[in-house]
């Protein structure tokens, strides 16, 4: 069986919300503004995020990609299993992920929803995980960074195992 490191308790998580929330109220105040979240991994971070957005306007969709290889890491090659439902045009978007890695699943959808003409595309990760990066995609929004580890729960899967522990554990295999 793996081992179960702890990187972030369910305490820090509410904190870092919360401080993205009261981000993102200030600078969308008084836009129209689209949440699209990542599925599936996103969604347990949506949920809070959505509940600590001050905002009278916003619209929340899912978008859903998957990218085909091994469990762990991307390969490059991305299927869309499911597009956005809401009109996006001239809204201000902004994509809600779990963890930014390699950067490929982003910059494959922000090229797909840039074709519905949005007024702006923004970029919210959770968690921002730097040294796979392949392009130079940066979130605008972060909620942590780390610099390398297979991460767990808070949404976050490892073969669809571990997306309901409310912290973040780093995987660690025997070796
Ligand atoms: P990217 O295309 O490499 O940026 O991959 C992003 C997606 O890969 C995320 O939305 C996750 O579903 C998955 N992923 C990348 N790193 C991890 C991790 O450490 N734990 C769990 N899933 C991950
Ligand atoms: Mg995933």
């Amino acid at each position: 069986m793996p081992k179960l490191n702890p990187v972030l308790d369910k305490e820090t998580i509410a904190l870092k919300v919360a401080e993205l929330a009261h981000r993102i109220s200030h600078d969308y105040k008084g836009k129209n503004l689209v949440l699209i979240g990542v599925l599936k991994g996103a969604f347990v971070f949506m949920a809070d995020l959505i509940r600590q957005i001050d905002t009278n306007q916003m619209q929340i969709d899912f978008i859903h990609a998957a990218s085909y290889g091994s469990n762990s890491e991307s390969s490059g090659s991305i299927k869309l299993l499911k597009d956005v439902e809401v009109d996006i045009g001239d809204k201000h978007v902004l994509i809600v992920e779990d963890i930014l890695d390699s950067g490929l699943t982003l910059s494959y959808l922000i090229k797909h929803l840039k074709g519905y003409n949005p007024a702006s595309i923004k970029i919210c990760a959770f968690i921002n995980k730097i040294e796979r990066r392949q392009n130079d995609l940066q979130p605008d929004y972060a909620g942590v960074t780390v610099d390398k580890g297979f991460l767990v729960g808070y949404g976050l899967d490892y073969a669809e195992k571990y997306r309901y522990l409310p912290g973040v554990y780093e995987l660690k295999f025997d070796e």
